[in-house]
């Protein structure tokens, strides 16, 4: 999508909290995306153009090489905004001066203000802010006056109101700093005169009259999951070209319970779309038959599925184009920590090849947006909450939770108790709490005892974790009363089970998955 309405540029410095500036940005109404901070100046600078914001970053400006924009930034009349590290680019670019500070600060501390800044209109005249830096502005450039400070940081927030230059040593993106979406949304509306047009309505709206011209009247594949980014993609290609789009819909017997059923009840009966369900469950177990390496696992699902899906496009001929869920944070490029340009851009759930094979054109319809925009987009087009609040599940399915070899009965078993443990989650209220939740089959066996006999079962694993992004992970703090009515509904309900463990390791150092 060509999105037509203003935009503010987060030149990136290596920043952690990049993506977040950006989100916080398009949560305030205004269209942002990131870009490296040496890209050439004419990507920054399109007709579009209505403000910069520099990020923070791991480097200092004294170390050789640091990283620097392009100065002619400095002379494109938009306002531009600073960040911790991209405060300290001002100050030493524009004459002013930068030093390590005293005392480092991470943490809490209070900025005190005059409340006469557009910047800081409408902030408390003290509020709590997040610091995290080493170095710090102690000469302001000319032309720039102090408009906050705290114990530690005189020059907290310096502005030059007549060039519509700010910066601010703190972090107004994260949630520690209370006020900050308001210090942002003062910025992009007051300084950078937007108006909040970046709605997802508005969205829906331009892609889907977009999508009618490029996609003009040919047929288009998109492979569906049931996960919130393919379904998300084909409600949104079916508003726009209705019976032109043919989703796909593998069932490789390694779904959560229910899982098929909904999908076709939701996509097929409620949306009325062009589903083909593939009922591949026993393709799968054969080609999985004595594996238990976890990656010869992966690479079997994997080609398998790419094979079964060429298998339908070719029956389904005279396809023009191929969609796919495709996310913002796929496509960023990012600046590694250490400053350098890198350019670590994934390619996410390419189907195997398959658009230069078939010759198919790719269309990403959400390649813009954020997974809380995604969400958004998915209410709006009615899906129902059961699918866009679902938790992640990995594309090889079950079958990274069923540890040893991926039996029939293995999965069975597997699917009842994870079923039961998602159940009392729902039932305690937690499930949105949890970033994923799910339950372990492992290939052991333990003594146990039911009524008056000795049993000898598998063991299975809770494992739950909140999480930002998956990149890391915390456990998941249950009551001792949920963890024991899951264990014993287990234990009772499903017959493989006797024996159930809870994992409490966080990421790192082990991962989600056990796989
Ligand atoms: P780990 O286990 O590496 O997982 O901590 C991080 C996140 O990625 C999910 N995951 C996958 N998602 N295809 C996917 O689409 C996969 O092959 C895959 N493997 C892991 C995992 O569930 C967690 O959310």
């Amino acid at each position: 999508m060509e999105y037509k309405g203003p935009v503010i540029v987060v030149l990136d410095f290596g920043a952690q909290y990049s993506k977040l500036i950006a989100r916080r940005i398009r949560e305030a109404g205004v269209y942002s995306i990131i870009l490296p901070y040496n890209v050439p100046l004419e990507k920054i600078n399109t007709p579009n153009l209505a403000g910069i914001v520099l990020s923070g970053g791991p480097a200092s400006v004294h170390q050789p090489h640091a990283p620097l924009p392009k100065l002619e930034i400095f002379d494109l009349q938009v306002p531009i905004l600073g960040i911790c590290y991209g405060v300290q680019i001002f100050a030493q670019l524009l004459g002013g001066k930068v030093e390590p500070a005293h005392q480092k600060e991470y943490g809490i501390a209070y900025l005190k203000h005059k409340g006469n800044s557009e910047l800081l209109n409408g902030v408390h005249k003290e509020t709590p802010v997040w610091m995290s830096h080493g170095d710090q502005v102690t000469a302001i450039p000319p032309g720039f006056i102090t408009m906050g400070a705290t114990e530690n940081c005189p020059y907290a927030v310096i502005g030059n109101p007549e060039r519509r230059f700010y910066g601010v040593q703190f972090h107004p993106e994260v949630v520690h700093t209370p006020e900050g979406q308001k210090i942002i949304s003062n910025f992009v509306h007051t300084i950078c005169q937007t108006d909040s047009t970046w709605t997802m309505g508005n969205f829906i709206t331009q892609t889907i009259q977009e999508l009618r011209e490029k996609i003009n009247g040919k047929k288009v594949l998109c492979a569906l999951s049931g996960g919130v980014d393919s379904s998300v993609t084909a409600v949104l290609l079916h508003r726009a070209i209705g019976d032109n789009l043919h989703c796909v819909f593998v069932d490789n017997g390694l779904l959560r319970k229910g899982e098929p059923e909904m999908v076709e009840k939701v996509f097929r009966d409620n949306f009325h779309i062009n589903l083909h369900c593939v009922k591949a469950q026993e393709r799968f177990l054969s080609a999985l038959k004595g594996i238990t390496d976890p990656e010869q696992k992966r690479k079997i699902i994997g080609s398998l599925f790419i094979e079964i899906f060429e298998e339908e496009a070719k029956k389904l001929g005279d396809l023009s184009f191929l969609a796919q869920g495709t996310l913002y944070p796929d496509v960023i490029e990012s600046v590694s920590a250490t400053g350098g340009p890198s350019s670590t851009i994934k390619s996410h759930h390419n189907v195997g090849g398959l658009p230069e094979k078939m010759n198919l054109q790719l269309i990403e319809p959400l390649r813009e947006l954020f997974k809380d925009e995604v969400r958004d987009v998915g209410k709006q087009l009615g899906i129902p909450d059961e699918i866009i609040h679902r938790h992640p599940f990995p594309g090889p399915g079950l079958a990274v939770r069923c540890i040893g070899e991926v039996t029939a009965e293995r999965l069975d078993t597997l699917r009842e108790a994870d079923a039961i443990f998602i159940e009392e989650i729902q039932r305690a209220g937690l499930y949105n709490q949890i970033w994923q939740a799910f339950v372990c089959l492992l290939p052991v066996k333990s003594v146990g005892v039911q009524g008056d006999e000795r049993t000898y079962k598998e063991v299975c694993v809770l494992r739950a974790v909140t999480s930002e992004d998956a990149m890391t992970a915390d456990w998941f703090r249950f009551s001792p009363d949920i963890l024991q009515r899951t264990a014993s509904r287990i234990c009772n309900e499903v017959s493989g089970i006797n024996r159930v463990l809870t994992d409490i390791t966080s990421k790192p150092p082990a991962t989600i998955e056990w796989e």
